[in-house]
């Protein structure tokens, strides 16, 4: 049984994932985390549409897509050629810093809906910038009214829209989100330190992390506003792996255009232990941004899906835990993947 899905925004996370759907479709299991999750492989993921507003990638089919520009993704393999062209997508005047001066290709809400609906589309899952908030609630939308699933991999806050969520919940279709927490990276690299500190008694006191990177999306995430709303989102993550108030600020701070896909967190720790002696710590993680989303995308697709087939809503909330770093009900993350992998990982 395929999972078939719908991807709103074809830039680097896009890419990394369409060539991880080609790199997994046989039996390579190196660099996959879970090979079998809800009964799905990763080759069972199939993308029947795709949407994008930018004018060098709208009318493209998806593989040549993937590498147009500004994409500066790795290329890790040839994309075989498809049948899905990428079509023009919803844009509610919020188009991302990067894309000022470009020519847009804007389509409304009606034609996305039809497109998905011809499609066969079951998941639309949002990888647009991040603070195109109102585009993404579009879409949400537009998803709704086709009858789809909504994953949404931005930061924008789209589960905390009331309304959309109650509508979602009434139609029986998964709403899940808001803001991809990568496999390794920043985020979750600083919850498992804090984590570790906390469970040795270290009472923590300070920490941060400065993030640098090249991509359009960093290059986005510059502009004072979305870099304050992005830097709540990812502040608020990491505060809630310790229990008790401490002074912490995790967030993007510069973008460095020959970094490409790849990203470096900067971490320094502060905390006290027996007698009130000090400790710190001082480290740094390289990473690249598309391929530390594509093991957790692959996994909340999968259950994402199987929580629609077999009408199993109720469980959306430990897909989000798991996968999300701003889940409507967040948990620790030892305990978000425990109750996961019981659900799910096969
Ligand atoms: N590991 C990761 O890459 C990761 C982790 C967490 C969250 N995210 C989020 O995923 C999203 C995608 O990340 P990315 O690195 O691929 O960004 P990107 O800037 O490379 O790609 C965004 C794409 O969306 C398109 N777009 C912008 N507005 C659009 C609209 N209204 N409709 C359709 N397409 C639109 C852009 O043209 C571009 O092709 C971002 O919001 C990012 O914050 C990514």
């Amino acid at each position: 049984m395929a999972a078939k899905i719908a991807l709103a925004g074809v830039g680097n996370l896009a890419s990394v994932f369409l060539q991880g759907l080609k790199f997994y479709s046989g039996d390579e299991r190196r660099g996959l985390w879970h090979p079998n999750v809800a009964g799905l492989r990763p080759g069972d993921i199939q993308v029947v549409a795709a949407f994008d507003v930018d004018s060098r990638k709208v009318g493209l089919e998806l593989s040549k897509a993937a590498f147009a520009p500004p994409n500066v993704a790795r290329r890790y393999l040839a994309l075989p050629r498809g049948k899905v062209v990428v079509d023009a997508g919803i844009s509610k005047g919020d188009a991302a810093p990067h894309l000022s001066g470009m020519r847009l290709e804007k389509a409304g809400i009606d034609d996305v809906t039809r497109r998905l609906e011809e499609s066969g589309a079951e998941m639309l899952v949002n990888l647009i910038s991040s603070g195109s908030g109102a585009s993404s609630e579009e879409y949400a939308r537009s998803a709704l009214k086709a009858g789809c699933g909504f994953v949404n991999c931005t930061p924008s806050l789209v589960l905390r829209n009331n309304r959309l969520a109650a509508d979602f919940a009434k139609a029986k279709l998964p709403l899940v989100g808001d803001d991809l927490m990568s496999q390794f990276g920043g985020t979750i690299f600083h919850k498992g330190l804090l984590g570790l500190m906390v469970k040795r008694g270290v009472k923590v006191s300070k920490s941060y992390q400065l993030d640098v990177g090249g991509g359009s999306e960093t290059l986005n995430t510059i502009d004072e506003g979305i870099k304050l709303a992005k830097r709540a989102v990812k502040t608020t993550a990491v505060a809630s792996e310790v229990p008790y108030k401490f002074e912490t600020i995790a967030g993007t701070t510069d973008f460095v255009d020959y970094m490409g896909n790849d990203r470096t967190s900067y971490f320094w720790f502060e905390g006290s232990t027996f007698m009130n002696t000090g400790i710190s710590v001082d480290i740094y993680l390289k990473s690249s941004d598309g391929a530390n989303g594509g093991n957790v995308l692959f996994d909340v697709l999968r259950a994402t899906h199987r929580c629609m087939k077999v009408g199993r809503l109720g469980t959306v909330g430990e897909i989000c835990a798991y996968g999300f770093k701003s889940p409507p009900k967040p948990m620790r993350f030892d305990e978000a993947y425990a109750k996961f992998a019981a659900l799910y990982v096969r």
